[in-house]
């Protein structure tokens, strides 16, 4: 069934030349993804929203205005479903629970180049949407209350910038193999994989929300430049490039925690009812108990969490000659070695510094 009602909101972007001065930028979320999404009490409270744009009568001679799908399934009679060549590990609800808020150490100057990167593109970004977010115990003030929409437009945002990498060198390590005539070992499957499971990532939030011009117009100015950057960055040292993602994804798994402590908090009420999207139900093959907005954020963070450990496990290993260890049979089972699933950084010889 098509979906069945939409609000629209504002979320704030900072204007560069004049400090205390906001763009609005629109996004069109959907309350109502899907009849089997959403349930009624959910759906009374949206249509009762102040924010609602359009007419919404109980009874009424005017048609309703539909939402087209942002992204149909084919319309090709012929075609049931596109299969993917990937399907997500299985992940239970005590490892995701588990997930923690963690940072590797930098250890020498290639590690502070990486972080100092991800800490200018953090207070960047945070800085141009007028996001703070507040010190333990501090009442945050209504400007930089975080929205539901607040949290989508962020999500999509990021989550097309960080699908780009592990497209990046996963094509430029397939092209070095082409061109040297030697075995990758490994390494491409993993990092088109990470690029994949980002895009995933994507599209179930644009299963929520749908972006306006002025956000696509800020998605393809970033792809633009970060595409080029990294692409010369990877050309100049891969091994830096798998450490800035991994602090990248550090920053990631952070942003995933605080969004579930907000939800959790009660700050997010319109998410406390709302179901996972199918497209996410059927990529992470959620359990039917498993299927909540906050579950949907739990399975993302595990995954943001993975992320961290193989960059950073990939920046730990020659970058020529090592095969990829998540793409390795072992000899000897009785160890404990990186697999595909949970993020396990025991494995992979990382201590971890918990934050929280
Ligand atoms: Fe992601
Ligand atoms: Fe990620």
């Amino acid at each position: 069934m098509a979906s069945l009602s939409t609000f629209s909101t504002t979320v704030p972007l900072r204007v560069a030349a004049r400090p205390q001065t906001y763009l609005f930028l629109a996004v069109r979320t959907y309350s109502g993804v899907a009849a089997s999404t959403i349930n009624s009490s959910c759906l009374a409270r949206h249509h009762a929203s102040p924010l609602t744009n359009t007419p919404k009568r109980l009874i009424s001679s005017t048609p309703q205005p539909q939402i087209k799908e942002f992204f149909p399934p084919p319309a090709n009679p012929a075609v049931k479903e596109v299969a993917s060549a990937w399907s997500h590990p299985i992940y239970t609800e005590a490892q995701m629970n588990n997930v923690r808020v963690a940072h590797r150490e930098a250890t020498d100057w290639s590690d502070w180049v990486a972080l100092g990167t991800v800490r200018f593109f953090r207070w960047g970004m945070d800085w141009v949407t007028g996001y703070k977010h507040p010190q333990p115990g501090q009442e945050i003030s209504k400007k930089f209350k975080m929205t539901e929409q607040k949290w989508l437009t962020r999500f999509i945002f990021l989550e097309s910038v960080a699908g780009v990498p592990g497209m990046v060198g996963g094509m430029l390590r397939h092209l070095r193999s082409l061109r040297r005539m030697k075995r990758d070992n490994g390494w491409i499957e993993t990092l088109l994989e990470e690029a994949f499971n980002e895009r995933m990532h994507l599209l179930t939030f644009l299963k929520l929300a749908e972006p306006g011009w002025f956000m696509r117009l800020m998605v393809l100015g970033a792809q633009g430049v970060f595409f080029n950057g990294f692409f010369l960055s990877y050309l100049i040292s891969p091994r830096i490039c798998h450490r800035f993602v991994g602090y990248l994804e550090e920053e990631a798994v952070l942003t995933y925690t605080r969004a579930i402590k907000e939800l959790e908090d009660g700050h997010l009420p319109e998410w406390e009812s709302l179901k996972a999207p199918e497209i996410a139900v059927n990529y992470w093959q959620m359990p039917e108990d498993q299927r909540t907005m906050k579950d949907l954020l739990l399975y993302i963070r595990a995954d943001e969490a993975k992320h961290r450990e193989v960059n950073h496990t990939l920046s730990n290993l020659d970058q020529a000659a090592d095969p990829n260890p998540y793409q390795t049979e072992y000899q000897d089972l009785s160890k404990d070695h990186p697999t595909k699933g949970i993020d396990n950084l025991k494995a992979t010889g990382w201590e971890r510094k918990d934050i929280f």
